[in-house]
């Protein structure tokens, strides 16, 4: 199986010599109508999550393909080295390692790498410049554990980084282990979630805040989850990133555990979608809604939207399938009362 990130090579490897994509570019009809993303008028509702977009030129091929959402790989506020391969490798839905799994599903674990903000502030340029009218990019970031500063005063550099080399929408990956107060994973705690959203969004306004989620352990933290992030000044919220689970065998003996993602996740996703559109609803908190895990083919962009998605993108699936949105398209142009 081909991708356009070559998992055999290392994450250095890939940005300095992908995307491996050597199609032709794909046709497009023109716009029927537009859509509203966040004050953006966008050609359709398609994009891809944090990941597979790991520089301008990984965002540009992905605007050429039709993904008309794309988001640039999760940034530091300082360069950051990946882990040792592997990083990619084919897994079931019970973690474990397969030569060939039975639907597309991986685990990937790079450490969330990041180049240099000299780079970054050229780089984030390049890639809105390489963007079509009617696509916009959203750019991802995260903290890094300090001694000299907080851990929300760093994401608050990264997300200054990303304004500052001009990105229109950020994203900040709340998905990521809560260094402070070293219990479990940021988004889970309703409070540090309100406090960490007021400060970015304050230090970005006024571009549009949307905060990257995983899998809640239940419907009431997750509620709690969504009225802080709204009271906290988020636009919009984007789940679910990878699964974590137990890879046996593990990729190396540091690494037990790791995220797992693709088709495996995909009811997951759509659960997480059919309770957060509810819970906006419910408490009237007027979030977007990103949905992202397991969209493997066109029509599971439209299973996202009909759970209660507003956009819905593909990691895995378009890194393995990169005319994944082109068909989307072209299936919405001849039936065009679908989402
Ligand atoms: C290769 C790869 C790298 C990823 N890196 C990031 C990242 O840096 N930041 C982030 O928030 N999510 C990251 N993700 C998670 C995706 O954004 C997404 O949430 C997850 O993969 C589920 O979508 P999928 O099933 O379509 O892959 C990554 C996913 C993949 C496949």
């Amino acid at each position: 199986m081909m991708s356009i990130y070559d998992m055999h090579k290392t994450y250095a490897d890939n940005v300095k010599l992908g995307p491996f994509f050597s199609g032709a570019p794909p046709k497009r009809e023109p716009p029927k109508r537009f859509f509203d993303f966040l004050g953006f008028r966008v050609r359709s509702k398609i994009g891809v999550p944090a990941g597979p977009l790991l520089t301008s030129k990984w965002i540009s091929l992905a605007g050429q393909l039709g993904f008309d959402l794309p988001t640039y790989k999760t940034i530091r506020s300082d360069a950051y080295p990946s882990h040792p391969l592997p990083n990619v490798a084919f897994v079931d839905g019970h973690g474990r390692q397969v030569r060939e799994p039975l639907e597309l599903t991986i685990t990937n674990s790079f450490g969330m790498p990041s180049q240099s903000p000299d780079f970054l502030l050229q780089d984030i340029e390049r890639a809105n410049r390489s963007l079509a009218e009617g696509q916009v990019m959203i750019v991802s970031v995260v903290g890094t554990p300090r001694p000299d500063r907080s851990f929300v005063q760093d994401f608050i550099r990264a997300a200054q980084l990303a304004k500052e080399g001009g990105a229109k929408i950020v994203e900040a990956n709340f998905s990521c282990p809560n260094v402070e107060k070293a219990e479990g994973i940021l988004y889970q705690n309703p409070d540090t979630v309100y406090a960490y959203t007021r400060a970015i969004a304050q230090a970005i306004s006024p571009i549009p805040l949307i905060l990257k989620v995983g899998v809640f352990e239940g419907a009431e933290p997750m509620e709690a989850v969504f009225v802080a992030a709204a009271r906290g000044g988020a636009r919009a919220i984007c789940g679910i990133n990878s699964v974590s689970m137990k890879i046996s065998p593990p990729l190396d003996d540091k690494r037990s555990t790791s995220g797992v993602c693709g088709g495996a996740i995909r009811e997951k996703a759509l659960q997480f979608i059919r309770d957060g559109s509810k819970m906006i609803r419910d408490n009237q908190l007027g979030l977007t809604l990103i949905g992202c895990g397991g969209i493997m083919a066109p029509e599971h962009f439209t299973l996202f939207f009909e759970a209660g998605a507003d956009v819905a993108m593909s990691a895995t699936g378009m890194m393995w399938d990169p005319y994944l949105a082109m068909r989307y398209h072209a299936h919405l142009h001849s039936h065009p009362q679908t989402v």
